[in-house]
């Protein structure tokens, strides 16, 4: 089946309550194989994403000749190769919709003793790769794009990699990450500058299988750094819930009236709760619960029950920290009284797809007046008709129209939606769990 003939048809209506659990953390799953398979030792991981992305990953680590076994019911193990124990594979590594494994893979292949060619399917092919492959070429990897520096990337085995100083010129994770990624094989010490507060899941879990690793606070975000040469030893790591995918149902709370939902074990990373943030500015009525640590990451549980919500300029300070939330923040927007607007996210341009644009006309469809910015967008409250939107294969915009039934005076039908098990593949049956009515056809 092509990946166009997945629809989602969400009713009208509804409203959400009950406790759930949502699936385990994209980003921290993707690092979860990457350490796992290049420290000494068996790593063993528990609530890892099995989705399409994180998948990608795993499936191009046992390509590099790593013994990986499950996923079953979240449980993954990983014998690690060690620092210097991958293998070249038979063929180029397909990453299917996944930026982040193309990115940070990106990194750690620079440096291995053999060439290796990173493909993905036709929305990662358009993303900008540039980001990764020039720092890389400063640090001495040998890389070729494809025209304007999109996939595939063609990685020589001619690289010898040095540590340099970085100032990021934009706040990204995946640009960090891949650097540190390289800077584990380079020669000397790799300082990474970040020009705002981005996820650090990285430096985390580096620290926990036991890499020397140096965060500095500087004006805007953090220097970090590490020195190449050293050996990551295996550990066991419990990937809490990912609060990327919690969104969907935290906005869905937040705009229908009678709801009261419970969200367990969510990751609440400081680096990633600008949701959090952004709702309670919008009047969300939302508390943590049972704080507690899951594999060197804090965790809670998110209660949130509705309130009326009303539009806010967005903090720019709060968008590296709520990156990928904005689909479903939109659809709050639209919920709330007044105007939103939100400026200084460009980034959200060349995400997996262009999610200012692509929303923009989901919510026309929909007939609610906006306004697109070259670096943002403003979104006028108001009634949400019924209609057909495109989520352009993109996951997070066709979870989001699905949300935004819960408030429309008709059927939402939304197409393109099978990516939407790139991150979140139970996303059908918890919405349905909850007191939504979709269905996928
Ligand atoms: C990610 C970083 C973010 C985010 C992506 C996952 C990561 O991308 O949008 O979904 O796991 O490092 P950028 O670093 O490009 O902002």
């Amino acid at each position: 089946m092509s990946n166009n003939n997945v629809q989602f048809v969400a009713q009208p209506g509804g409203r959400v309550n009950g406790t759930i659990r949502v699936p385990g953390d994209k980003s921290v799953s993707h690092r979860s194989i990457i350490f796992g398979s290049i420290a000494e030792g068996t790593t063993r991981v528990e609530g890892f994403l099995d989705g399409d992305d994180s998948l990608a990953t795993l499936q191009a680590f046992r390509d590099m000749g790593v013994e990986i076994e499950g996923p079953d019911q979240g449980r993954v193990t990983i014998h690690g190769v060690g620092l210097h124990g991958l293998k070249q594979p038979s063929g180029p590594l397909y990453l299917g919709n996944s930026g982040t494994s193309m990115r940070l893979l990106s990194g750690l292949l620079s440096a291995q003793p053999f060439p290796v060619t990173l493909t993905g399917d036709s929305s990662l092919s358009k993303r900008p790769m540039n980001r990764v492959a020039k720092p890389l070429g400063e640090m001495g990897a040998v890389i070729a794009t494809a025209e304007g520096g999109r996939p595939p990337l063609e990685l020589s085995s001619d690289s010898k990699l040095r540590g340099f100083d970085y100032q990021m010129p934009i706040a990204s994770a995946q640009v960090k990450s891949c650097l540190l990624l390289a800077g584990l094989y380079a020669e000397g010490t790799t300082r990474v500058t970040e020009p705002a507060p981005t996820r650090d899941h990285t430096e985390r879990m580096l620290t926990g299988f036991g890499y020397a690793v140096e965060s500095e606070p500087t004006p805007s975000g953090k220097q970090i750094s590490l020195s190449g040469g050293g050996t990551l030893k295996a550990i066991d790591i419990q990937v809490p819930s990912d609060i990327s995918s919690a969104t969907f149902f935290l906005v869905a709370a937040a705009i229908t009236p009678g709801s009261e939902l419970t969200l367990e074990q969510v990751g609440i990373n400081p680096t990633r709760i600008g949701v959090i943030n952004i709702l309670k500015l919008m009047g969300a009525d939302l508390c943590l619960k049972n704080e507690g640590l899951a594999g060197g990451e804090p965790v809670a549980d998110i209660e949130i029950r509705y309130a009326p919500l009303h539009g806010i300029d967005i903090p720019v300070d709060q968008v590296p920290l709520a990156i990928d939330e904005f689909p479903a923040l939109f659809i709050a927007a639209a919920c709330s009284e007044g105007t939103t607007r939100l400026s200084g996210a460009e980034e959200l341009r060349v995400k997996e797809s262009d999610r200012i644009q692509v929303m923009a006309d989901g919510l026309d469809a929909l007939g609610v007046v906006n306004e697109v910015m070259e670096d943002g967008i403003v979104i006028q409250g108001g009634p949400i008709r019924g209609g057909t939107v495109d989520s352009h294969g993109d996951h997070r915009i066709a979870m989001s129209f699905a949300i935004a039934a819960l408030q429309s005076i008709g059927e939402i039908l939304i197409d393109d939606c099978a990516n939407v098990a790139t991150s979140f593949p139970n996303f059908v049956e918890l919405a349905n769990q909850v007191g939504m009515n979709v269905t996928a056809r």
